[in-house]
């Protein structure tokens, strides 16, 4: 029997107005669940139960809700497995790659656990006698939480595991064709935190019917925070809503990233890590690579050993042992094909490209191209800014290749796209590692390693097209679901006016030393 996932608020199961089928992209024959999507008014309904949940969750003490982040982090730990192997049937994601994401929650839940003991505010000294001051963190109030399916339970816990543990209350809508792992995601958060009804809600709804819901919401107060993963495209419409709300949303959103490779690197790692920045997740990470800029002295022995390497590798089935594993879904497969369409002839085309199939084959694919929407990992060299390929970000499995003389000219051709998520550079030169990482604009360096693969606890965000300079994870992301709060509290018995009843000692700004 097929599951139907609906969206649930105030803990009661709330189905919408019409269905849509989450297949698995390996096996298309695979109904991995029928969606319920709700309408836009659902989505007000939601912020309106979160509202009403909210100050009692914010009243449960910190240190409480610190517990409720460690068994979250306990029972997700329990069902490790399970959630990691209906994150690769429902989005292709290759198994060992999915359970290192759920260890990405429980890594989260590791680090908040604590914060609820800490959530530390300020005494300051006031300028006045018998008067104190100090600094509290109060919670933002409700927050609408709306994520991709690429990384359908890592990215939702680095907002939902700070925002709950804060004393936030939630409306998620979660991406649709990862629906049926974010139910899964759901109960275990429920269940294993003791939620109360109301402090997290889940809504599935489509693009149009959650903006229709979110812009309601926002309208009539009920909604004071949004956090938002997606394209750069859908970025800029949130951030132009909150915008007109007076609002700042945490937009996390696209890249083009680069990894230099200089003179100095150690190429056979490079190589290792340009193919798993490139090809891993099938290249739909927003940290995946964009574009390898490597030296001209290296470029040709650069590109034999990676297109060799990319040869190599393993793809197919996510539940065995590939590197790669399908699109996420059919319209990304439409999307990564008028990517394609980008190629031009100045380019150098490696090896096949397109969908794999029986006519189209990759030599030792693992299992059936036939069941799902696999596509040939593909690497061009010869882009130059001004080509679709270089500026553009290309989500899935495609890397373009440039090269370059100087190290200002390699941070110039990286920082080119306007995008500044993540970043990489290859070299044994601690001068061009240090000069890299001060002229290139993204929020992440790697030296040498991979442009993905961000560690849970430092800061994550992006510049430029990227995002709008939220930073989620760590102590820093505390910055986005908190408001600092300032009191001042004089006991004095009488009116003390700051800046005019102060005292000053009398000091001789006159003197200067005798040298005689
Ligand atoms: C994303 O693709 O939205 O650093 C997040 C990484 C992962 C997260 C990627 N930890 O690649």
């Amino acid at each position: 029997m097929t599951r139907t996932v609906t969206s649930v608020v105030d803990g009661q199961a709330v189905p919408g107005d019409r269905t849509v089928s989450s297949l698995n992209p390996a096996d298309l024959d695979d109904v991995v669940g029928e969606v319920s999507l709700a309408p836009g008014r659902i989505f007000t309904a939601a912020a309106v139960v979160a509202r009403n949940a909210q100050r009692a969750w914010a009243d449960v003490p910190a240190p409480v809700r610190g517990r409720a982040i460690a068994h979250i982090g306990r029972v997700v730990e329990e069902n490790a497995e399970s959630l990691a192997r209906l994150v690769t049937r429902e989005i292709g994601k290759p198994y060992a790659e999915a359970l290192g994401e759920v260890r990405e929650i429980v890594d989260t839940c590791d680090f908040f656990l604590g914060e609820g003991r800490r959530l530390y505010g300020q005494t300051v000294p006031s300028e006045m006698p018998d008067k104190q001051l100090f600094t509290f963190r109060n919670p933002v109030g409700t927050v609408a939480v709306i994520t991709a399916g690429n990384f359908p339970v890592a990215v939702p816990s680095w907002y939902i595991v700070p925002a709950l543990l804060t004393g936030n209350t939630i409306v998620w809508k979660p991406a649709e064709y990862s629906a049926v792992v974010s139910n899964a995601f759901y109960d275990l958060f429920v269940k294993g935190g003791g939620l109360p009804d109301g402090v997290f809600n889940l809504v599935h709804a489509d693009g149009a019917e959650t903006y229709a819901g979110l812009q309601e919401s926002l309208e009539l107060g009920y909604i004071d925070k949004v956090g938002f993963t997606g394209s750069s495209e859908v970025g800029r419409e949130i951030g132009a809503l909150t915008g007109r709300h007076l609002q700042t949303a945490c937009l996390e959103l696209g890249g083009k990233n680069p990894l230099v490779v200089t003179p100095s690197a150690d190429l056979d790692l490079a190589v290792e890590g340009a193919l798993f920045s490139g090809f891993g997740t099938a290249g739909q990470r927003c940290t995946s690579l964009g574009t390898v800029i490597v030296h001209e002295s290296l470029h040709d022995e650069f590109l034999r050993r990676f297109t060799a390497a990319v040869d190599a590798a393993a793809v197919g089935d996510p539940s065995q042992d590939v590197l790669m594993g399908p699109l996420l879904d059919a319209k990304f497969a439409e999307r990564y094909e008028k990517f394609l369409g980008w190629v031009q002839p100045q380019h150098t085309v490696h090896g096949p490209t397109g969908r794999i199939t029986s006519g189209n084959p990759r030599p030792g694919f693992v299992g059936d191209p036939a069941k799902g929407i696999f596509y040939h990992p593909v690497v061009v060299d010869g882009v130059r800014p001004g080509d679709e390929l270089f500026d553009q970000e290309t989500f899935g499995p495609i890397v373009g290749v440039t090269s370059y003389r100087t190290l200002d000219e390699a941070i110039d051709l990286a920082n080119a796209p306007g995008f500044g998520l993540s970043s990489s550079i290859y070299t044994t030169n601690p001068a061009d590692a240090f000069a890299f990482r001060r002229g290139i604009s993204a929020g992440m360096v790697s030296i040498n390693n991979s442009t993905s693969g961000a560690e849970a606890h430092l800061p994550f965000g992006g510049n430029g097209k990227s995002g709008n300079g939220s930073r989620q994870s760590g102590i820093w992301v505390l910055d986005q679901f908190t408001r600092w709060q300032s009191v001042n509290w004089d006991y004095s018995g009488r009116l003390q006016k700051a800046q005019m009843d102060v005292a000053d000692l009398d000091a001789d700004l006159g003197f200067r030393l005798d040298e005689s």
